[in-house]
């Protein structure tokens, strides 16, 4: 793959497609950890003389209409100041637009051009002619086969990887292919189902899984342990079986639970044993939150996506919590991944401390799961 590193950018209009799909809330941005990781990138072209154009999508519009409540206009102002200059947010931009050297433009959502999801090849046309230069960099998108990810690079003058995407594309690589070992994941989250080819993946990369949530629970009750009314998919007991036999899947001995799932829930700890049928789980207990952390002591490769409690809720936070700061003082590498994984990695205040946190969410998934990332796979096709 080209990386943008390699190329010289001076006076030359690039156009730039990063993942500023971030949160927002009353007109402001709510979490910037995506614009955050763009930074280095927008700073790298900028200082190198180009004309930058920066494009990405925002929340899931109805194509084809403008609608305020998607609008880039607050990634455009928080991205004015933490870059400490003019990022101008431009509408109008598919007939070609005027930027002076080592200025930054924002385009409008690319959500709202007709044809950006299903990839049109006049669209990307379109994006495409705006460019000398085409950079992928966001790799939160990269699984997705779109006009702005995809489409543009084939008909870019060039086109190559942005440094955030290389990143990524490294740190996943060292966590997965050839990792040094033993390697634990963990793998939380609410049902197994979702996670079952992730599972699948990684049974084969590591040596221990901790599943966490309602995964756990799945396990836990094919292990024959009572989980009362407890977020559980009983018909993938045989499933969480099959994988169990074929790797070591330490489950909780203790757990915290409730009698409903609320923010004002009593925590009660109890010993997976004593777990009756008015009872939810929604956290580990102590004892096993140091047995997790025991094994994570002895890993040479951590991989976290999910929680393994709903730490949303204080008094179901203390499992999550051990976990990220076992992770934090361990000398693995260690690599977090999704949405709730870095909201986690955030409240407990760990991020300094995690070798690599990913800005993707399905994309990350995608990647463990082994899937081509399509935006990946057409920068490999042009690639010299
Ligand atoms: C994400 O947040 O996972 C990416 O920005 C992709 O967004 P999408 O699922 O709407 O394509």
């Amino acid at each position: 793959i080209k990386k943008m590193t390699d190329l010289d950018l001076a006076g030359k209009r690039v156009l730039i497609r990063e993942d500023l799909n971030v949160p927002v809330k009353d007109g402001q941005v709510s979490s910037d950890a995506r614009i955050r990781a763009s930074l280095p990138t927008i700073k790298a072209a900028r200082d190198a003389g180009a004309k930058v154009m920066l494009m990405s999508h925002l929340g899931r519009p109805e194509e084809g209409v403008y609608d305020e409540a998607s609008s880039m206009k607050p990634v455009a102002d928080h991205l004015t100041k933490v870059l400490g200059q003019e990022v101008r947010l431009i509408k109008d931009y598919l007939n070609g637009v005027e930027v002076a050297d080592g200025e930054v433009v924002l385009f409008e959502n690319v959500r709202f051009n007709k044809g950006e999801k299903k990839d049109n090849e006049d669209l990307a046309k379109q994006y495409a002619a705006l460019c000398d230069v085409y950079v992928m960099d966001a790799f939160g998108t990269a699984h997705r086969a779109q006009a702005s990810t995809h489409g543009v690079a084939k008909f870019a003058p060039e086109a190559c990887a942005g440094p955030l995407l290389a990143a990524e594309l490294d740190a996943l690589g060292k966590a997965l292919d050839n990792p040094a070992k033993p390697v634990v994941a963990i793998v939380g989250g609410s049902k197994v189902s979702t996670k079952l080819d992730v599972l699948n993946a990684l049974e084969k990369v590591c040596d221990q899984i901790i599943v966490g949530g309602g995964i756990a629970n799945t396990f836990l009750a094919a292990a024959g342990h009572p989980v009362g009314k407890s977020l559980c998919e009983h018909d993938l007991l045989d499933t969480a079986k099959e994988i169990a036999s074929r790797v070591e899947i330490p489950l909780p001995v203790d757990v915290v639970v409730a009698s409903e799932f609320a923010e004002t829930a009593t925590a009660t700890t109890k010993n997976i044993a004593d777990v009756s049928d008015d009872d939810m789980i929604l956290d580990v207990g102590p004892e096993t939150a140091g047995k997790f952390a025991d094994v994570l002591k002895n890993a040479k490769t951590i991989l976290w996506n999910g929680p393994v409690g709903v730490f949303e809720f204080d008094q179901f936070g203390n499992g999550t919590k051990a976990l990220a700061k076992a992770i934090a003082e361990s000398d693995a590498f260690s690599l977090a991944g999704g949405g709730d994984t870095v909201a986690a990695v955030d409240k407990y205040g760990v991020a300094d401390k995690i070798s690599y946190i990913s800005t993707g969410g399905g994309a990350f998934l995608e990647f463990v799961e082994g899937k081509t990332l399509p935006a990946v796979a057409v920068l490999e096709e042009r690639g010299e």
